[in-house]
């Protein structure tokens, strides 16, 4: 995943800037990278500063002193001072104000940070990643990720692809995911089914490889002894309209279940379009009662856009 010309990189205290959607697996590499370096003895803190708010991020990051705000009880030491020595992910960076990336700014330049409250400077020794998955060129057009910022952290970029752009990797990371989760479970004897890799290149993975991850340690815990097979993996997974438009001919699992399934959650998808998405109306069209319709529409996780629920409230009620 690491590009060759990058590895000499690694051993320095370059900032290093990871691109990619969500659950492609930033975070993942931010550890490895620092697990490769010379500061892999250090700590590697990370902080996902989409989860904080502006006032927490503050003292979060640079730390605080004592009474420097209400609630400030004690002095706090701060995120980044306490990854001295080792390395310092800051996840989704675009999500900073532009206030505290002023303040970032100041902070990669001086190598220093001064705590929250404090008018003393603090030598900071750590080595930044930063990963986002904005385009961070688009956020400084629009005005919302500073320019300077920008161009200090851009310099070496790694972009992760999606699993949708890069299908022929499913595979193999499912090949790793799939042992790594018998290892876990205690469940060293199984194999994956040969005819597996076509079910799993073909799905289309939106949450990337967290999702792989997610279907792989089930299929393992539903899976009992021999193979694992497509019909262990969650059945939200089995057979989507995008699965079907990225095979030219699909062949249904020879398993009678599975294929049921797959076949009903099409039929399904289809007859609601063709409804406008009205759950009365579809009920009335296909003969399937209104009970069933939410229970296998639910079940399936069918998402139809247009989806409109003639009385909400009723039908909220009558799921749960
Ligand atoms: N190359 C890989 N091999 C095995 N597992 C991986 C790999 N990359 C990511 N994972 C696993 O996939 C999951 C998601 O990865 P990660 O949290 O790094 O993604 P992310 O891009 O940081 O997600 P987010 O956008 O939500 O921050 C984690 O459980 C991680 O351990
Ligand atoms: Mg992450």
């Amino acid at each position: 995943m690491i590009p060759t010309n990058f590895v000499p990189i690694l051993s320095t205290d370059q900032t290093i800037l990871i691109l990619g959607a969500t659950g492609t697996g930033k975070t993942h590499l931010g550890r490895k990278i620092h697990d490769l370096s010379p500061r892999k003895n250090g700590k590697f803190v990370s902080v996902n500063l989409a989860t904080l708010s502006e006032n927490l991020i503050e003292s979060e990051l640079f730390g605080h002193e004592r009474g420097s705000f209400t609630g400030a009880e004690t002095k706090r030491v701060g995120r980044l001072e306490s990854a001295e020595g080792g390395t310092v992910l800051l996840d989704e960076i675009g999500e900073l104000s532009l206030r505290l990336q002023t303040k970032l700014l100041d902070v990669m330049n001086h190598n220093t940070i001064v705590p929250v409250g404090s008018n003393r400077e603090v030598k900071l020794n750590v080595r930044f990643i930063v990963a986002t998955n904005k385009d961070l060129a688009s956020e400084v057009k629009e005005g919302r990720f500073r320019e300077d910022l920008f161009f200090r952290v851009q310099t070496c970029t790694l972009r992760l692809p999606s699993l949708m752009e890069d299908s022929g990797r499913a595979w193999g990371l499912a090949k790793n995911l799939l042992e790594a989760a018998c290892v876990q479970q205690g469940k060293q004897s199984l194999r994956p089914c040969p005819s597996l890799e076509e079910f799993v290149r073909l799905q289309p993975w939106p949450g990337n490889i967290r999702q792989l991850k997610m279907a792989c340690d089930f299929a393992v815990a539903v899976c009992s002894d021999g193979m694992i097979t497509a019909s262990h993996f969650p059945p939200s997974l089995q057979l989507s309209k995008e699965t079907i438009q990225r095979s030219e001919s699909y062949i249904f699992p020879s398993e009678f279940k599975l294929a049921k399934e797959q076949f009903e959650r099409l039929y399904l998808e289809q007859i609601l379009e063709r409804c406008g998405g009205r759950i009365n109306r579809t009920a009335r069209t296909s003969g399937i009662s209104k009970v069933t319709l939410i229970d296998k529409v639910r079940r399936y996780q069918i998402n139809v856009p247009a989806i409109r629920w003639k009385n909400e409230q009723e039908t909220k009620q009558s799921c749960n």
